[in-house]
């Protein structure tokens, strides 16, 4: 480890130049203002170009970073002299250490040593001593630490963390929420880091499970803090390295605001209360538990949605019955309209801190793994999801 340390904190680099170059095309993409461009820019780092193609779409100017323009060869090179150190192994830090190391990057994976993680990562060949080491150790010996622990264990562990960062480190992070509500998590680096932010869109058993189908998963990446003014093509180099995809640039800010919302609303709070709710009136109304499953769950997961992912919403509209049509389109007006204030009120409360208070609180209360365990075996004992199992296993 002595030599490790030797060898961390390479960053200083000369700097990018960066210029605008290349071509530009524009695109009437089923007649919106759609218009991509591509740009490069050039970088002196080590053959590492940043390249990004640019699209206006409603107005709003938004820039990708697409994966084949940065072959593996040039990540490695860009990060060869860089520990990755990875604080947490839940869903995010197995799934990213895992691809980092796969694909021939320099990581180490820091845990506390009683945690359940540290048996998991033991079980996955990490070895303690070599690549598995405490957080304090492993923070002290990494140049780029990817804060991977549960957003509340990242408040717990932050002073570890804090002492460890050295000048020209890299703080990565896949959520927003710790330097967002700092006020509330303390969580406040020195202005001499690299502050970071990618964000795969998908849980990190996806980003893993893609991974070893030859698959990638689009993420969201954000620069903070750019101490060494090469924060990006480290940030790049690293969401390509932990199996991005598609990179879309935000903020920390946006990227918590729309996560905490998405998944109050539409990902998880809102399809749970949509679903049970159709389920529930179509029992009182008399319909067997296979029929009002079947025309809730069922039908929605194998046959519609799947649909509106393949071509799209208007795609799927249009692939239906026309009696099916009709009452679609005129009911979803009615439910955008009672739905939109909900979101509304949603995304003021994640705005104002209110969320991230309740989550805190929850998770520093030492019976909430009680409670929730509770919470979820109410939703396993409610009718729809056991009959949901019951005709899973007659597919
Ligand atoms: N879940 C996802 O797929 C997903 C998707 C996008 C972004 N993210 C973000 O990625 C980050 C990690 O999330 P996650 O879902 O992978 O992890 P998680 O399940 O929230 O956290 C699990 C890890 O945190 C450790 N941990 C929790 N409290 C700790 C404490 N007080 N001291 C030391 N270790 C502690 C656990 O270790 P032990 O086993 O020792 O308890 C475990 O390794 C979060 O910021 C999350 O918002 C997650």
């Amino acid at each position: 480890m002595a030599l490790r340390t030797a060898f961390r904190k390479t960053a200083l680099r000369k700097s990018a130049l960066y210029s605008l170059s290349n071509f530009q095309y524009r695109n009437d993409f089923n007649n919106l203002n759609y218009q991509e461009n591509n740009f490069e820019i050039p970088n002196n780092v080590k053959d590492f170009d940043i390249k990004f193609h640019e699209m206006t779409i409603g107005g709003q100017t938004e820039k990708i970073y697409k994966h084949m323009d940065y072959p593996l060869e040039s990540c490695q090179e860009l990060l060869a002299e860089m520990t990755i150190s990875i604080i947490g192994y839940g869903p995010q830090g197995r799934g990213q250490a895992l691809n980092l190391k796969d694909n021939g990057f320099d990581v180490i994976v820091g845990l506390r040593p009683e945690g359940h993680s540290w048996e998991l990562a033991k079980q996955d060949g990490w070895l303690p001593g070599k690549n598995l080491f405490d957080i304090d150790e492993a923070s002290q010996e990494s140049s780029i630490i990817q804060y991977l622990l549960s957003d509340a264990g990242q408040i717990e562990c932050w002073p570890i963390i804090e002492k460890n960062l050295q000048p020209n480190d890299t703080l990565y992070f896949s959520h927003g929420f710790g330097l967002v509500y700092n006020d509330q998590t303390k969580i406040i680096p020195p202005k001499n880091v690299d502050v970071v932010l990618v964000a795969p869109k998908g849980p990190g058993i996806k980003l893993r499970e893609k991974f070893l189908n030859k698959e990638r998963i689009n993420c969201s990446f954000a620069i903070e803090q750019d101490y060494t003014g090469h924060a990006r093509e480290n940030t790049l180099a690293l969401g390509f390295g932990i199996g991005g995809n598609n990179l879309f640039e935000t903020t920390f800010k946006n990227e918590v605001y729309s996560d905490l919302t998405g998944e109050r609303c539409v990902l998880m709070g809102l399809i749970q209360g949509a679903f049970k709710a159709q389920y529930d009136v179509l029992r009182e109304q008399g319909h067997s538990p296979s029929e009002a499953f079947n025309e809730t769950v069922e039908e929605a997961l194998i046959s519609l949605y799947p649909m509106v992912n393949e071509r799209g919403m208007d795609w799927m509209f249009e692939n239906c019955s026309t009696t099916a049509q009709r009452g679609a389109l005129d009911w979803s007006r009615k439910f955008y309209d009672v739905l939109k204030p909900e979101i509304e009120n949603c995304y003021q409360s994640v705005v104002s801190g209110q969320e991230t208070k309740v989550v805190i609180e929850a998770n520093t209360n030492k019976n909430y793994r009680h409670q929730l365990q509770q919470e979820l075996n109410e939703i396993n004992d409610q009718e729809i999801w056991k009959v949901g199992k019951f005709l899973r296993q007659l597919r």
